[in-house]
């Protein structure tokens, strides 16, 4: 059996990185987060009080930031500089600001160097917004998860009262609406479905259901 690369995009909210981490786990392959990767080097630039529109500073942030993954007790954890930051880079001002640093080519030169570099050891499924068009565009599995913006919002609003976390359902909605638009919008790697992806719209369609069809998808490679 060949080790595959599985390349998993889509706007915000559509399940990728649920769905993702379970096809990885599957087929005992690695998960890579990029989103997170983003998340971390946003809330280092925070951290910093680096004005966000200032480019050259933003690139330095991405060449000196140490973003590694690790897993404990089978939960991924992403560390900067050494640090856990799982939880804080998803907090509501990360969640905010992230776009505008995603936007950013010079970042995301170094990230997507970064991204290439994890992938060459084994079977990977790394999941994102521009994974089969720029990261790995010769991924050997190409899915692109889409879902209603009702049913990501409700998704994510579900989620968040899991953890306790309480917020407002047509805030949460505009908040995914605008970085849905920031990232489709921009001139480096953009989000866009790569033309040898497949589209799967999960909107009706159970968690299981998705899962299986990407194995299955990876089964007849
Ligand atoms: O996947 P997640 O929603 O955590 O991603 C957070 C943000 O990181 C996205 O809204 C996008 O701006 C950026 N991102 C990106 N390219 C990727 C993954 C994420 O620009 N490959």
């Amino acid at each position: 059996n060949k080790e595959l690369t599985v390349a998993i995009d889509g706007p915000a909210g559509a399940g990728k990185s649920t769905v993702a981490k379970i096809v990885a786990d599957k087929l005992e392959y690695i998960y890579i987060d990029t989103g997170a990767m983003y998340r971390a080097l946003t809330l280092k630039a925070l951290q910093e009080d680096i004005d966000l529109t200032n480019k050259a500073d933003l690139v330095k942030i991405a060449q000196q930031a140490k973003i590694s993954f690790s897993k404990n007790n089978k939960q991924e954890r992403i560390l900067l500089d050494q640090q856990d930051v799982t939880s804080q880079i998803r907090t509501k001002r990360v969640n905010n600001h992230v776009s505008l640093v995603a936007k950013v080519a010079g970042v995301r030169k170094e990230l997507v160097k970064a991204q290439r570099k994890l992938a060459t050891c084994c079977g990977v499924v790394m999941d994102g917004r521009d994974i089969g068009t720029v990261v790995l565009p010769n991924a050997d599995v190409k899915i692109f998860l889409t879902a209603s913006v009702e049913e990501r919002t409700t998704r994510r609003f579900q989620q968040l009262k899991d953890k306790g976390v309480n917020v407002n359902f047509a805030e949460l909605k505009e908040e995914i609406i605008k970085r849905d638009q920031l990232d489709r919008n921009r001139e480096v790697g953009p989000l866009q479905k790569a033309d040898d992806a497949v589209e799967i719209d999960t909107t009706d369609l159970d968690k299981k259901d998705v899962i299986n069809k990407i194995i299955s998808i990876c089964q007849e490679v």
